[in-house]
């Protein structure tokens, strides 16, 4: 939820931070401010509501005088509205200081309280200005900025990541961070802080992740890292796989678009290193078998899509591994006292590896005492350093607000851990395993004939379509997460009430809705491989086709038995059931992008979220 980027060195800071702040706005758009200290030592801001165009055309119309120490932030509202007022940075201390905030502060009102007491006046509704006027009052008496930093962050409760420059220290950026992500870009003679490593990507691949509670002081030459005491610590340095390009739009219409077409390489770049001799071999997962051999129990806990794609990963596991899964909706998890322990691993999934409910529910699993594994997409980030395994997908940076190549990455990691998980628990043998790995394999290779053969064909129809006020999705098995998907992305990029069942479920309710012409998307299982599904699901589809529903088939090549009731068919290759999800959930993406386009909406920014949610 919003983005943030600091930076210090010999080059003008304004198009650094503008540039960065590109990069980040999938975290939040509701507003954008810069504030950077002149080569005159003159700290000046510019904060607009609206995208970071508005504040882009404004800096255009109206340039603020450019100098080498900067921090820029781009907003997801919390406390206040989007407006110039709310946006960040926020100054105190006679307007000398600068901060800009990721996070909720939850004291932020009796702290206020107690600095108007004080007779300091506020001029935003935000928790943010809060800090920054503490941080002023600190600064005041210390006259150290990193000193005042950690006064500062001792009184505050919630979640934060806060940076700061005081215009009487030029050439220094001071940051801190506890339960919201900050990483630091070394750069030569530079360095740069991020929300992530996308802030800073197109200058330096090399970066160092900061731990909870941390401190960190950037000046061109020198990264200082603390905690909240003042205690020298250890950082951990890494290199960003990603390059630049891969976090660009490239000629595509949107990063959406783009990152569908991706969903091939998404695939293949997870499976890649992991496969030796027909077998999977996860190295992050060597000498670490104890994880999977003293369980009794596997909970996933994700949320939105990516839940789904843990509901995906519970039939894997439980057909190859034998193991009882439970899948959990993150934010629900730790509020209702599970029952776990020590025989227990809990598996998040992430994209950004910072989306909060699903952090918090992994520290309370450690806390029980169960083991923690985490699937994420993001080096660097905070749920994967508080897990004890990682499995990374590799989808590359995912932009657009709607998760799409990460969510088919995630099967594929959760399928590469079911089939190990199934290895080192003697549930399967060497030949079952390279069989399903062979299916895997292919799978690239399928969902890039979909997108050859389908996309023009849906985004026709979704054009028709975009008039239609609701649409619903059915499937069975694997099918129903991937209906939930559908559902989940029509909605959240075309404001379209959407909602996906099981097939089996209709006739227990939901099929009271349909009415003539109401548009429903069916996955229907493979006559091959599942013809016992095929022929319910081939059933299902009669019953409301008789009531006046329009079908959308997602269905096998050569599926003859649908096309008697099929108003649209979409052709998915021939697979075994367990990987039909990762190929069904392609016409799903494609057909919500097309519905949007078609209403003219951003597909990349749909209106009130954000990509990351670091807040509860
Ligand atoms: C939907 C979507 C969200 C995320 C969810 C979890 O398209 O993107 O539902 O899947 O917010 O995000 P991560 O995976 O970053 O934890």
């Amino acid at each position: 939820m919003c983005g943030i980027i600091g930076y210090v060195g010999p080059r003008p800071s304004q198009d650094i931070l503008i540039s960065g702040l590109a990069r980040l706005e999938y975290r939040g758009y509701d507003s954008a401010g810069i504030a950077v200290i002149d080569g005159e030592g003159g700290l000046g801001t510019r904060k607009r509501a609206g995208k970071l165009q508005v504040l882009r055309d404004d800096l255009a119309a109206h340039p603020l005088a450019d100098g080498t120490t900067g921090i820029g932030h781009t907003r997801w509202a919390t406390h206040g509205g989007p407006t110039d007022a709310n946006a960040h940075p926020h100054l105190a201390d006679d307007d000398k200081l600068a901060v800009i905030h990721n996070g909720i502060i939850e004291n932020f009102a009796e702290l206020k309280s107690e600095l108007v007491a004080e007779g300091y006046t506020f001029r935003s509704e935000t928790d943010t200005e809060v800090a920054a006027v503490l941080l002023g009052r600190e600064y005041q008496a210390s006259g150290d900025l990193v000193e005042a930093f950690r006064a500062t962050v001792s009184r505050l409760e919630g979640a934060f990541t806060l940076l700061a420059l005081h215009r009487d220290q030029p050439g220094l950026v001071v940051g801190a961070r506890r339960n919201s992500p900050l990483v630091i870009g070394l750069g030569d003679g530079e360095n740069f802080l991020g929300s992530d490593v996308a802030a800073f990507v197109e200058h330096t691949r090399h970066a160092l992740a900061i731990g909870q509670d941390e401190i960190v002081a950037i000046t061109p030459q020198e990264v200082t890292v603390t905690d909240f005491s003042g205690d020298a610590v250890d950082v951990e340095p890494f290199e960003v796989v990603w390059d630049a390009a891969a976090a660009d739009k490239g000629g595509w219409s949107s990063f959406m678009a783009k990152e569908v077409s991706e969903e091939p390489e998404a695939v293949a770049n997870t499976i890649r290193g992991r496969v030796h001799d027909g077998l999977v071999q996860i190295p992050e997962l060597d000498g670490l078998d104890e994880l999977f051999t003293g369980i009794d129990r596997v909970i996933v806990i994700a949320c939105g899509t990516a839940a789904y794609a843990g509901m995906v990963g519970k039939y894997a596991l439980e057909q190859w591994a034998r193991v009882p899964v439970d899948v959990e909706l993150a934010h629900e998890f730790r509020y209702r006292d599970p029952v776990i322990g020590p025989r227990t691993l809990v598996v998040s999934i992430s994209q950004s590896g910072e989306t909060m409910d699903t952090l918090m529910a992994v520290k309370y699993a450690r806390e029980a005492g169960a083991k923690t594994l985490s699937i994420c997409n993001t080096q660097g980030a905070t749920i994967p350093r508080e897990s004890d395994a990682i499995v990374y997908t590799h989808a590359g940076p995912e932009v657009a607000v709607a998760s799409t190549k990460a969510f088919v990455a995630q099967i594929t990691a959760l399928y590469l851990l079911a089939l190990h998980v199934g290895r080192v628990r003697g549930a399967l043998t060497d030949e079952a395993i390279a069989e399903q790995v062979a299916q895997l394999e292919a799978v690239p290779e399928k969902i890039a004939r979909v997108l050859a053969g389908e996309q023009e064909h849906i985004e026709q129809f979704a054009h028709w379509m975009a008039d239609t006020r609701s649409v619903i999705f059915l499937g069975r098995h694997v099918g129903y997460p991937i209906a939930l998907e559908g559902a989940l992305k029509l909605k959240e990029i075309s404001y379209i009430h959407a909602e996906g069942f099981a097939a089996g479920e209709l006739k227990h309710g939901p099929i009271a809705l349909i009415e003539p012409g109401q548009p429903v998307f069916v996955m229907v299982p493979s006559p091959t491989s599942s013809p016992l599904l095929h022929a319910k699901v081939v059933s299902n589809i009669q019953e409301i086709r008789a009531r006046g529903a329009r079908i959308i088939a997602v269905a096998e090549e050569g599926d003859a038995a649908v096309l008697p009731f099929a108003d649209e068919v979409l052709r998915i290759p021939l697979a075994e059931p367990l990987f039909e999800p990762l190929l069904a959930v392609v016409p799903l993406h494609i057909f919500a992008m097309g519905l949007a386009t078609a209403k003219g909406l951003d597909v990349d920014q749909p209106r009130n979220l954000a990509k990351s949610v670091t807040v509860e």
